[in-house]
Parts: C-alpha cells; sequence; structure tokens
C-alpha cells in the first residue's frame, strides 16, 4: 500500500469539481463537463417561468431557495434527523440498514448477516490462453482477452447451454471508462500511444459465463465459458435505422457508413425481453479532439465536442475531428449486443437517436410493441422515448432484434399543475421527432434528427431536466422511475415543478405512469417521490416518510427493480462531493407502510461510484459494480487481492447459509 499511496500522492487530480464529482471523475469520465458551458443553450422555455410561476416563485424561491440555492419547503410530517439513522432495524425487507459511510472509507460495506466477493474485476482473464492480471505487463492483447475497466452497467442471465438455471448463467458488464492513472505505474499525464490503445482495449463490455454451487454461495466466473467475450473501441459494429449509410456517417476508413470501430464509455443499460443487452454510449465526446475544425451548424458545441481529448488522437488519427469530421457522429447511439451468440455482430441503432445516452429499458406496449426509455445525462438535457413500428413476437429472437431498427422517436415536455396541491406533479407529453419515418421537426430530415438528435429536440419545446440518468420502468407495475442525478447550474429563475430545486447537488428521482398505463401513450401522469439529500436539510422529500427515519442518500444514478413490486432499489454516484459519504446502494419501497423510506443496503469503497445493481431479492443475492475505487482521493486496495492498484469490478453480495 505504501507504493500506492506514494504513486497517488503525485497525483495532479485531487481537486473537488463542481458538481460534487472528484476531478479524476471529471475529466475521464463525462469531459470535464461540469466545468464547461451548459451545451444547451436553446430557448425553449423554463415551465416555471410560464406554467407555474406565481406558485413557484411565493412557495418555493421566497421560502429562501434564493438564499440558500436550495428550496426549502416544511414538508407535513418531517423532522430533522440527527446524526443519521445509525444501524436502523430491519424493515420490511428484512435487512438492518447500514450507517452513513465516511467517504474516506477503503470498504464495501454491507448489512449484518451479509459477505460479499469479487467476481470478476479488470484485468482478470476471460479465455484460457489470456495472461493473469499484472499491472507492470499489460499489453493490448492482453487487455482484449481480459476483463474491461470501470464496470457500469451489469446485467444477470440465468440459464445456458449446460442448464441448471438456478446456478448457471451470465453476467455481462459495460466498461465505461479508464482511469490512467490509475492503471499505468508510470503515467506521465498523457498517454503514449501504447497506453491510448490499451485504454481503448479497456472500454467496451465484458461478457462471462458464471456459476455457484448453490443459491446460498457466491457466484464466481468461468475463464472457459463459451459465450466469453470482450467488446472493446476496435470491434466492429453494424449500423442500422434511418441514418445507417447517410452521407452524416460515412469516413474514409467506411465509405459505406455502415461499419463502426468500437463503442466508447458504455453508462448504463438495459435487458430486452428478447434475450438481448442495450447500452448507451454517454460521454463519448471527451474521445475527440476537435482542435481546428469546422461547427457550422453547432452540432459539435452541442455534443460537448471541444479541443484537446484523451490524446488518442496520437494513437488512432479517426479521434481529430478536423481530419475525420464524421467519425464523431458514429459514437453516441445505444448498441444492442446478443450475449448467447460471441460471434455476433454488435448494432448501433440510430432509429433511437444520438446524444449522450445513459441507457435504455424495454417495456413493451398493450399491442406489443417495443418502447423504449431513454435519458440524456447532461445538465438541461432531455428524456426520450423511441416505440418500434413493429410488433414483439414471444421467441423469434431474429425478428425482435429487429424492432429498434425502425419506429418513432419522442422527447418529453413535463407540464406541472403548481404547488398548491403540495406536491411536485403534473402532466406529460411525448412530443414527436420521427413519426412514421418522417421528421416532425421543422428543417432537418429524418437523417439529421437521427444524428443530431439534441439540435432536433431543441426546436420542439422539451422540458429540460437536471441530468437524466436511468429511466426505468417497474416491470409490475408499468409505472416508470428516472433519476435525475444533480444539476448545480440551475438557478433560482430556472427552477419548474419537475426540477424544483435550484442548485440541485442531491438530485432527485420522477416517476410517471402513461396514460391508460399504455407504454405507447402520448400523454402521461408525472409526480416527484425523492428530492434526495442529507435528512436534516428541508428540500429533501422522501415521499412523505419521516425525515428522521430514513438514510442520507444523494445524486441517484442507477434504478432498479427486483421480484417484489414495490421495490425500488437506487445506487449512486457523487454522495462523497456532496454530503461526504461512499456512495452506495438503497432501497426505497414505493408503496405500503414504509413508502419513501429510503434504506440503506451497502456502501462501495473510497472514490468509487455504485453501479448496475442487480437485484435477486427472493434469494437475498445482490450484483453490484464498484466503478473507479480510489479515484480521485483516498487511495483504495478494491478488490483487497493484494494489487498494488485498484481494479474496479463485479461484485457479488450473499447471504449465505443461515
Ligand atoms: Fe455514466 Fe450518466 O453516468
Ligand atoms: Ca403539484
Ligand atoms: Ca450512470
Ligand atoms: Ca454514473
Amino acid at each position: 500500500m505504501t507504493q500506492l499511496t506514494e504513486r497517488r500522492s503525485l497525483l495532479p487530480l485531487l481537486a473537488a469539481h463542481p458538481g460534487g464529482r472528484s476531478a479524476a471523475t471529471c475529466r475521464y469520465r463525462c469531459g470535464d463537463a461540469c466545468s464547461q458551458p451548459v451545451p444547451n443553450t436553446s430557448d425553449n422555455a423554463y415551465f416555471g417561468d410560464v406554467v407555474t410561476a406565481a406558485v413557484q416563485r411565493r412557495s418555493l424561491l421566497q421560502a429562501g431557495a434564493a438564499a440558500t440555492g436550495a428550496v426549502a419547503l416544511a414538508w407535513g410530517t418531517a423532522r430533522p434527523a440527527a446524526a443519521g439513522p445509525g444501524r436502523g432495524r430491519p424493515g420490511i425487507a428484512g435487512f438492518s440498514p447500514i450507517p452513513p459511510t465516511p467517504a474516506d472509507v477503503d470498504e464495501l460495506v454491507v448489512p449484518e448477516g451479509y459477505k460479499w466477493a469479487p467476481v470478476i474485476s479488470w484485468g482478470d482473464p476471460i479465455d484460457p490462453g489470456a495472461p493473469a492480471f499484472d499491472v507492470d505487463r499489460q499489453s493490448v492483447e492482453a487487455q482484449r482477452r481480459q476483463a474491461g475497466y470501470n464496470a457500469d452497467y451489469l446485467t444477470l442471465r440465468r440459464g445456458g447451454a449446460r442448464g441448471n438455471a438456478a446456478n448457471r448463467g451470465l453476467i455481462a458488464f459495460n466498461n465505461e471508462y479508464t482511469n490512467p492513472e490509475s492503471m499505468f505505474p508510470d503515467w506521465s499525464g498523457s498517454p503514449t500511444p501504447e497506453q491510448a490503445m490499451i485504454e481503448m482495449a479497456a472500454h467496451g463490455m465484458t461478457i462471462v459465463e458464471v456459476s455457484r454451487r448453490n443459491p446460498f454461495s457466491p457466484w464466481r466466473y468461468d475463464v472457459a465459458g463459451r459465450r466469453n467475450r470482450r467488446i472493446h473501441a476496435h470491434t466492429p459494429f453494424a449500423v442500422d435505422g434511418p441514418a445507417a449509410g447517410s452521407a452524416l456517417l460515412r469516413t474514409a476508413a467506411d465509405p459505406r457508413g455502415r461499419t463502426v470501430l468500437g463503442t466508447l464509455n458504455n453508462c448504463a443499460g438495459g435487458d430486452t425481453p428478447w434475450g438481448t443487452i442495450l447500452s448507451g454510449e454517454e460521454n463519448f465526446n471527451q474521445y475527440f479532439d476537435a482542435d481546428g475544425a469546422d461547427d457550422p451548424d453547432g452540432a459539435l458545441a452541442r455534443y460537448g465536442i471541444t479541443s484537446g481529448g484523451r490524446g488518442w488522437e496520437q494513437a488512432d488519427d479517426r479521434f481529430r475531428v478536423a481530419d475525420h469530421p464524421n467519425e464523431v457522429h458514429r459514437f453516441g447511439w445505444i448498441v444492442e449486443v446478443d450475449p448467447d451468440d460471441p460471434r455476433s455482430t454488435p448494432v448501433k441503432h440510430t432509429a433511437l437517436g444520438r446524444f449522450k445516452h445513459e441507457g435504455a429499458t424495454i417495456r413493451l406496449a398493450d399491442d406489443g410493441r417495443a418502447v423504449a426509455y431513454m435519458g440524456d445525462d447532461e445538465r438541461f438535457d432531455y428524456i426520450y422515448k423511441f416505440v418500434s413500428r413493429e410488433r414483439y413476437r414471444k421467441g423469434d429472437k431474429r425478428h425482435n432484434m429487429r424492432l429498434l431498427s425502425e419506429g418513432d422517436l419522442y422527447v418529453a415536455r413535463f407540464t406541472g399543475d403548481g404547488f398548491e396541491d403540495g406536491e411536485f406533479d403534473g402532466s406529460g407529453e411525448w412530443l414527436p421527432l420521427l413519426v412514421d419515418g418522417r421528421s416532425h421537426v421543422p428543417g432537418m430530415s429524418v437523417e439529421e434528427v437521427c444524428v443530431h438528435t439534441r439540435l432536433a429536440a431543441d426546436l420542439v419545446g422539451p422540458t429540460k431536466m437536471d441530468r437524466p440518468e436511468d429511466v426505468q420502468p417497474n416491470p409490475h407495475t408499468g409505472q416508470v422511475y428516472v433519476a435525475l442525478t444533480n444539476n448545480t447550474r440551475r438557478t433560482p429563475g430556472q427552477t419548474d415543478e419537475a426540477n424544483p430545486r435550484a442548485n440541485n447537488k442531491f438530485g432527485h428521482v420522477i416517476q410517471w405512469t402513461e396514460a391508460g398505463d399504455d407504454a405507447a401513450a402520448l400523454t402521461f401522469r408525472w409526480r416527484i417521490v425523492l428530492i434526495a439529500g442529507n435528512p436534516d436539510d428541508p428540500s429533501t422529500y422522501f415521499s412523505g416518510y419521516d425525515r428522521s427515519q430514513v438514510s442520507p442518500i444523494s445524486c441517484p444514478d442507477n434504478v432498479a427493480f427486483d421480484g417484489h413490486p414495490d421495490h425500488l432499489w437506487i445506487a449512486t454516484d457523487g454522495a462523497p462531493g456532496t454530503i461526504g459519504t461512499c456512495d452506495g446502494m438503497f432501497l426505497m419501497p414505493t408503496a405500503g407502510p414504509e413508502k419513501g423510506k429510503v434504506q440503506q443496503f451497502l456502501s462501495v469503497p473510497t472514490g468509487a461510484e455504485c453501479c448496475g445493481p442487480v437485484v435477486s431479492w427472493d434469494e437475498r443475492s445482490v450484483l453490484v459494480s464498484v466503478q473507479h475505487p480510489g479515484e480521485g482521493g483516498v487511495p483504495s486496495g478494491y478488490p483487497y487481492l493484494g494489487d498494488p492498484v485498484p481494479r474496479p469490478g463485479v461484485a457479488h453480495v450473499y447471504r449465505g447459509k443461515r
């Protein structure tokens, strides 16, 4: 650990950035988004100004928000928490919540009676011929056959060729980005061409088969699994949908505009009912250097593509926008992967639009069309929905894998109904961008709407949200939840009923119900169910639950459901810089006597964000991604196997036999 401490003490990226993330996180994950100007400069109205102006100003701003930068509401039943809930009593879910973990604790903390074990970590070999992890002997060839870096979205698929579905399966996880300052002992501040290529090989996705002895034992990965696969920044992807082959996607290396090498910054994702995996290409802008590039229509600025990338252009010329202006159009998509066929070509779906895709989750409409919900994770950006043209056919995977190739694309407008009713709620509409193969955006072609989706959405008046992350339908109820992680740039004059807090450091969660409970509906009703933060902050709201009884929570990022219809699980990314605790994973019941009672289930090690939880609550089993442990601050030894650098990866929390 001494060696690690000395190495880390030289890091130049220790200062905190606005928005609660460490500087290293800002630089490597989102390309310093919180230090850049807000990319959305469109003047579509804030609904706080238009619809609920009088109420908003009286109830929220004059109540102290202007002075504190936060909404100051006196919620009926709430009492300020004392020093936090402490180690709580078991709630309906049966675990005793853990107390908040101070941000410098290098430990994966789980509730009493639970154990945890790493399943797979960065650098673990995924085929029998691949070398074991060795921080001093990294190579491109090795990394392409080892687990990728920074695990984010995670899924568990039961079953497989060898049967025994309960105890066999596969896990797939995104490898969102790399922390070169942690990866390379000889890191100098910018990558050598070899280091840049290793970083590219560590991006993408990792798929490995897993098994366990019985439901009480930990999942372990199989180094020789038949479906094991690495997808990285040079894996060929097919492009489909309306923009495939368009002039906007053609490059010197791909004059047909139909094959892209690689996927980048894959953040969250979703499982489809037909057995494939969706993954969102999020902060792809940071890999491109736009020095000297023209930006006649403002598209580069709107997507935050600026001068100075991660230095990858030194190793791969396609990342230099001035020389290859269309390469950047080939990232920012939802990609679909068939994990059962390791030789299949993954697909980039242009019909789902191009933006900083957090992820995509599917719900079937009443008539069987596939509906994809999607967030664009940027301050003041939007929530989208895609509705397929064709209908899902049970058992016809070949047909279903074309569902996301053609359909209608919408963007959300949230309208508040005023605060007189004591709720942040109202109605919503899905505003059309593409319908029946035609553009609904004045002056923009179908291809332009697909590729420059942010510019298109700006023209139809959607609601500017506080960084929309995961959008997740509850599979049991159909209600949809979106995590809005934070937005410290929102001023009191820019608040609206759906984004009611100025300087929103801690984020919130909105729930909506589509009209007629049909996922394809074009209108919905919405309400805020969580306004996160330290519960002694009067601007927090936990669906009306007594604030003195809940766990502090900040910066909701991933949301997930388990087999219980009322179990909403929330994973966070940003607690260390906002409420001074490690990030973690929380249960928030959505109904019943504990509705709104946020209870912390686990915390991830110092510097890490908590991602992609997969909860099998009938087994008391949770798979979780531990992303960037030790980033930007206190060193981490995760997963505590004696390596000199932290190794992000997937952990299994399980109950064991009683
Ligand atoms: Fe990669 Fe939106 O967090
Ligand atoms: Ca209201
Ligand atoms: Ca995320
Ligand atoms: Ca995140």
